[in-house]
């Protein structure tokens, strides 16, 4: 479709060229009333066109009001067009978007429902080889030697990583079709911490990092999902061992913040993040360091699922971060009552 030509010209025809094309003024009266008015806007006295004519008698009042009228006309019908011509436009760019929209919907659709399908698919011939792998390891098909009892160990550990790993994909997909379920209940934190240390501390000892812990005496029970949010202060505290070099601090802290709210930060002294790529962080399948020979394992999964966590359970994780110095990521959780 053609746009109009909406030139200034167009909208704002010029009085003495639409006066000549109608045959209202001929075209050496019209030179005449231009040098007229040329001389005129020298002695720096009003030089309109039309006033300059009628001074002439080159136009009647009633002739030049009708051609102004005209303009205006002309000028509105213009205005009109562009407005019609932009609502279509408009309309049309909102159906071409409204499609797009459909088929990435749709596409992101298949995306997840694969990721839930390949994920089942995933966990149950990974059931057998845990289950093998067991048998195997405490002897029952035959003793085994050390070698071949080491060889079994590591591959247990290969089996617990790609268990975790295929629990996140399903959590990842459960949260993006809206099916992620929490079973609020009273939360005792003292109890949360514990497991988290029992947890992380091999972790830090095998990084040669230390592990610090602050959690206030009489905390108040906190409304939570436990398994879920255990599982969020695990992947910061993952995540803080992860990328601190050996030497380094990785502190839990635990505190109640007002009355009712409880805070939940992990902080460490390690590589930091740059300012400006602390959004990207809570990107699904995002890692900052995106190269093939990454020095970091993982999917770049657990910070999204934190997000998605905490935002079920209506909070929100803040990051403070400073490159080569460390990081704080920090939420707040409500207490389950009002303290006496
Ligand atoms: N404490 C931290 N210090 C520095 N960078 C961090 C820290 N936590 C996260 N990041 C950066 O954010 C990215 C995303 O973190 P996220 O936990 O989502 O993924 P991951 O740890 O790489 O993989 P996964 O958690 O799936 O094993 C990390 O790859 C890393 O670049
Ligand atoms: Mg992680």
């Amino acid at each position: 479709m053609a746009q109009p030509h909406l030139t200034p010209e167009v909208l704002v025809p010029r009085l003495g060229e639409y006066l000549v094309q109608r045959g209202r003024v001929r075209a050496e009266d019209l030179k005449k009333a231009l040098a007229h008015q040329h001389k005129k806007q020298d002695k720096t006295q009003s030089g309109l066109l039309g006033e300059t004519l009628l001074e002439l008698g080159l136009i009647d009042r009633p002739t030049l009001d009708q051609a102004i009228t005209e303009q205006i006309i002309q000028l509105r019908n213009a205005l009109e067009d562009a407005n019609r011509y932009l609502e279509r436009r408009v309309q049309e760019r909102t159906a071409e978007l409204q499609l797009a929209l459909r088929k990435l919907s749709e596409l992101n659709q298949m995306k997840n429902n694969f990721v839930a399908n390949i994920s089942h698919e995933l966990r149950t011939p990974l059931t057998h080889v845990k289950g093998y792998v067991e048998i195997l390891v405490t002897d029952s098909l035959g003793a085994l030697n050390e070698e071949q009892k080491n060889a079994l160990q590591v591959s247990q550990r290969a089996i617990t990583q790609l268990e975790g790993l295929i629990d996140n994909l399903i959590l990842f997909s459960q949260a993006a079709r809206g099916e992620m379920t929490l079973h609020m209940a009273p939360v005792n934190l003292h109890n949360v911490a514990a497991n988290i240390i029992n947890y992380s501390n091999p972790k830090a000892l095998d990084r040669k990092i230390t592990l610090h812990v602050e959690i206030k005496p009489n905390l108040p029970a906190v409304k939570a999902d436990e398994e879920k949010i255990t599982w969020v202060i695990l992947q910061l505290m993952d995540n803080a061992i992860k990328f601190t070099p050996a030497g380094g601090r990785v502190s839990l802290t635990i505190l109640r913040e007002a009355d009712s709210l409880v805070s939940v930060s992990v902080t460490d002294t390690g590589i930091g993040i740059p300012k400006d790529r602390l959004h990207e962080l809570f990107e699904p399948f995002h890692q900052l360091d995106g190269s093939s020979t990454r020095r970091y394992g993982g999917t770049g999964l657990g910070l999204a699922l934190v997000r998605q966590i905490l935002d079920a359970h209506g909070s929100v994780i803040d990051v403070r971060s400073e490159e080569g110095k460390g990081s704080t990521f920090k939420f707040t959780l409500l207490a389950a009552r009002r303290a006496s």
